[in-house]
Formats: C-alpha cells, structure tokens, sequence
C-alpha cells in the first residue's frame, strides 16, 4: 500500500485484481448513470471556505453516530456482495472499521453471514435489513441481528423493486460466477482474488443460503431481487420492524424533505440521505443537492446522515457543513477491500480520516461541532440562517 496517495489509488488497484463482473457490479449505476455522475459533479461543485491566520493546532476528528463514540464523523455502509472483492470480504471490512473505532454496517446481501462476523470481531456491528415478500424471513432475519448483538437496525427503503444496471446483465452477473469461457479467464488471471474466495467461509449470500430456497447459485440477481423483495413495503412496515428490534432503528434511502418529515413520525433513531449510490432511481437529484433541503426539514430533530458519492476527507466536510452528522461510504472502501483486504479498507478509513483532518484545518475549524455552512464559499450571512 505504499504508493497509495488517494482512494483513486486504490480503485485502480481493485480494478486490476478482482474479476470485471464484481467489480463493475461494485461501480454500477442505473440505465443511463445521470444520478451516478450527479452524486460526484455535485459534490465537486460544492467549494470550501479557505481561512487563513487561524489557530489550527490540536485538531479533533471525533464525534458520535447513534450516540455512541466515533474516531470520525464516517461509517461503513452495507455492500451487497461485499465478500465478492475479497474472501471474508465483510469480516476484514468490519475488523478495518473496528479497529479504525467506525462503525460497520453488514448488508442482508452480504457474502459472510451475521453469524460468520459476529464469531470473528470482538464489536458490535450494525445490520442493514432489505424487507422480502417472506415476512416470516424478514422477521428471523432481525431475530438473527439481535442474537448477534448488532448495534443498530439500517432499514433500506429506496430499493422495493432494482434499478436497472446494463452490465450486470452484460456480464451475466451470477453467484458464484457461471463457469463460462469469459470468466474463466478472467478468473485465471487473478489468482490471489481467487485463492482469497476459495479459503473465505462463504461463497454465496450467507445470510440467505439455508434460509431461502435458490440461494445456493442466483442465475439472475436482477430476477431474484424482483421475486423476494417486497414492493408493497410501506410506513406500516416500519412500524412493524420498528417493534421487531429491541435496539436503535434508522433509515437509509431518504431523499425528499417530505419523506423525512415522515420519518419523524416513526421514531426512527436517524435517517440516511441517500440515492442508493446512484443505482435506484435514475433522474433523482444527487444526495449532496438533496441533503440541505432535508436538514431544514428536520432541523436537529433526527440524526442525518449522508450517503452518495464520497471519496474523500472534502467530501466528508462538504456533507458536515450542509447538516449530516456523519457520512456513511460504500465504493470508497470496496475499493480498498478489493485492492488489499482488510489492509486496504484500513488504508481507505486512514486516508478520508487525515483528508478531513488537514481540510478542517485550511478551512480554520477544529473540531466537528463547529463544522456549519459557514465553511462554504458561498456562505452568505445574510442568506443562511445557521450559524
Ligand atoms: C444492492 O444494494 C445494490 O445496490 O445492488
């Protein structure tokens, strides 16, 4: 990892040791990718406010997410197949983000299963819940988080049918991959990918193989998706799940200022701003756009939090300074798992972590509390209420 400078770094890295239809899938946005490319344009749009002459020594990256202690204002999201970059793909992620002091999320579409990562960290982690047609399913599911000691219940709402992803149904995603010509040969010519998958613990969706029928080998995850998951999922719902898990509940997939008020309303812990990385609704507005207009909405009511195409420590102040009080990343650190295991998504962490560091620093702050839109460069007084 030494001549690593930047995530970009990495995702070439990734790009050269894990076979095409993991990683595209990992890339991927939906039909033509407008709200892919939203969620960075955007993002880059956005410019910091450089102060100078400023006291900046003895800066502190710390705060809390869900009222719990965190060395940064970051978490690890849920990545569905998480486990295809690298074998144990989950366990190494979650041991990185522990050992980082950051909280990891597992995904339901996870490659190790609840049991697999709970048996191999010493912390709890957070469990990502997708809501299936087979409700009794959903509620073992919880049951099995709970059991594991899960800290927190993500709640996905932005995905009751798939966006459409053209290379996915290029590549002929599969799990595991379809021994066809064209992968073989992509495989061969990763032999370390290959060895990490075939000592990993599982090699399918852990959390669903022996508990659903046709988990072993998914021919179309397109398909299956739009058989199990249920689109009739609904407030209710979240009510109902609300009262499954014993512990803090949140939801992820909130990009409209009235569905956060709703979410108010469900007692949630927290809500998540977010498009699905650009995979859901193609056309939506990007994350960062959206996210101001919901902290209004909100004001301090709910904790938000932020996803969408974060790469680096300006990002993550970026999102701080329009509200979020964390940011949770999802291709910025499975760019890492790809390219060095858990070494890599330590890199990763390390990296955003000293990218805020030296920007709070240039923009003259020292701490996270003191991040508002006043560290903009647009900031106008007279326009914006907040500090
Ligand atoms: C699942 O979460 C996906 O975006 O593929």
């Amino acid at each position: 990892m030494k001549n690593v400078t930047c995530i970009e770094d990495l995702r070439q890295i990734a790009r050269r040791k894990v076979p095409k239809m993991f990683f595209d899938y990992a890339e991927a946005g939906s039909y033509s990718q407008e709200t892919l490319r939203a969620n960075r344009s955007d993002m880059e749009n956005i410019k910091l406010r450089q102060r100078v002459l400023v006291n900046v020594d003895k800066r502190d990256i710390s705060t809390s997410i869900l009222g719990e202690p965190a060395a940064a204002p970051l978490a690890l999201g849920p990545i569905g197949l998480g486990g295809m970059m690298h074998g144990d793909g989950e366990i190494l992620a979650c041991r990185a983000a522990q050992a980082a002091g950051i909280p990891y999320t597992l995904s339901t579409m996870s490659v190790n299963s609840i049991e697999d990562v709970a048996g191999a960290v010493d912390k709890p982690f957070w469990f990502q819940l997708y809501v299936m047609r087979d409700r009794g399913f959903v509620r073992e599911l919880v049951q099995r988080a709970a059991a594991a000691k899960c800290s927190a219940l993500m709640l996905t709402v932005d995905l009751q049918v798939l966006g459409q992803r053209h290379v996915d149904i290029r590549n002929g995603l599969t799990v595991p991959p379809e021994i066809k010509i064209k992968n073989v040969i992509d495989i061969a010519t990763k032999p370390a990918w290959a060895l990490s998958i075939l000592r990993g613990k599982s090699k399918t969706f852990g959390n669903l193989s022996g508990h659903v029928k046709g988990m072993e080998n998914i021919n179309s995850l397109a398909q299956w998706t739009a058989s199990q998951f249920d689109p009739t999922l609904s407030w209710k719902d979240v009510e109902w799940i609300k009262s499954l898990w014993p512990g803090k509940m949140f939801l992820k997939g909130i990009l409209d200022a009235e569905d956060a008020k709703i979410a108010l309303k469900t007692g949630a812990s927290a809500i998540s701003v977010s498009n699905h990385g650009g995979r859901q609704l193609d056309g939506a507005p990007s994350a960062i756009s959206a996210l101001p207009k919901i902290v209004d909405a909100v004001g301090t009511d709910i904790e938000v939090m932020f996803d969408g195409g974060v790469r680096s420590g300006q990002d993550i102040m970026r999102a701080l300074a329009l509200g979020a009080r964390s940011c949770i990343v999802g291709r910025s650190y499975i760019y890492g798992l790809g390219a060095g295991g858990q070494a890599g998504v330590a890199r990763v962490i390390e990296i955003l972590q000293k990218e805020l560091d030296v920007t709070m620093a240039l923009c003259g702050v020292k701490s996270i509390k003191e991040i508002d839109r006043r560290v903009l460069a647009d900031y106008d007084p007279r326009l914006n209420s907040r500090g």
